[in-house]
């Protein structure tokens, strides 16, 4: 835990000073062969030019994939569209998404039902809008393993306490008995993370899961992310504007630029070598704090060359 806790911090700093070297020093593992999803999709809202045109995504098993793109690029559409949930009468998609032998495009709304929270689930940014604030924790996790579990009151009980354990958090009765104004924000996220992966995903879609989150928190939920990771199995779609937090946690990174994916690679290759003009704009974009005159100061390159 230590060790991932200076790991991100240690990218972080890379970060500031443009060092990839610390990157490709860091043990991120190879990512594995074997495809779990593969899309290839467009999407159009009534009345708007298409937000995604052709995008073309692969997630292997076991793999952390990052998706990166400005707001309004349509990460989380493409997120929306892999989940089942995108709005039918306004969102009109063309294509396939292939996921453990059936096309998610083409199922019904029963059969994603019977998929979403079990082998592909979510976590979103604001932790305390995505709980219900009038219900007790132990509550809402009972719910979450009852649609898609049956069994006694003690199986249940018993994988409240499992997965609540498996985010680190407590799993006494005073903490389950608490309502989400009662927790921190950072506990709040780890009860939703712990919600997803109570049925063992094996795809998790974590949309912006971080970005509400004060520097400190967000190193630790990553740490979690990396480890679930890493203890599980699954694979992660991590969807995020922060290229730190993204070279700190992911495998490969795929950027989406005005509706197609241009580029994807490794977290090192497309932090050593971006290709494309808009990686390059993004890296260009990442802020230095540099000392002038002793004192700390942000600058980036795009404002340096001005
Ligand atoms: N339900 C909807 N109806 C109509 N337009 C929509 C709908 N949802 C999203 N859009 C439009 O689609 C485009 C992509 O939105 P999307 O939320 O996917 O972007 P995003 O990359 O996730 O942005 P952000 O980083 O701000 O979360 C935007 O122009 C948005 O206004
Ligand atoms: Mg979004």
């Amino acid at each position: 835990m230590e060790d991932l806790c200076c790991g991100f911090a240690r990218i972080r700093t890379a970060l500031k000073n443009r060092d990839a070297s610390v990157i490709t020093t860091m043990s991120l593992k190879p990512p594995p062969d074997q495809t779990l999803l593969s899309a290839r999709i467009s999407v159009r809202y009534a009345g708007k030019p298409p937000v995604l045109r052709d995008v073309e995504i692969e997630i292997q098993s076991g793999e952390v994939l990052g998706l990166v793109g400005q707001s309004g690029s349509g990460k989380s559409t493409l997120a929306m569209a892999i989940l089942g949930l995108l709005d039918k009468k306004r969102a009109q998609a063309e294509g396939t998404i292939r996921f453990q032998d059936s096309d998610l495009l083409r199922l019904s709304e029963r059969a994603l039902r019977a998929l979403r929270g079990r082998a592909v689930s979510l976590v979103l940014q604001s932790p305390l809008a995505s709980l219900n604030p009038a219900l007790k924790i132990r509550t809402q996790l009972k719910e979450a393993w009852r649609a898609h579990a049956s069994g006694s009151a003690l199986d249940c009980a018993n994988a409240i306490r499992n997965c609540l354990q498996s985010v680190s958090l407590p799993a006494d009765d005073e903490f389950q008995r608490k309502y989400p104004s009662q927790m921190s924000v950072g506990q709040a996220q780890r009860v939703l993370i712990a919600m997803a992966i109570m049925h063992r995903p094996a795809l998790l879609i974590a949309d912006e899961a971080t970005s509400a989150l004060d520097v400190i928190t967000q190193s630790e939920i990553l740490t979690l992310f990396r480890e679930l990771n890493r203890s599980t199995g699954m694979a992660i779609l991590y969807i995020s504007h922060d290229l730190a937090s993204v070279a700190g946690i992911c495998d490969r990174i795929a950027i989406l630029h005005a509706g197609a994916i241009v580029e994807c690679g490794t977290t090192q290759e497309i932090f050593r070598h971006p290709q494309h003009e808009y990686t390059q704009r993004l890296m260009a974009a990442l802020p230095r704090i540099l000392l002038a005159n002793g004192q700390p100061r942000m600058k980036t390159e795009a404002a340096t060359a001005r």
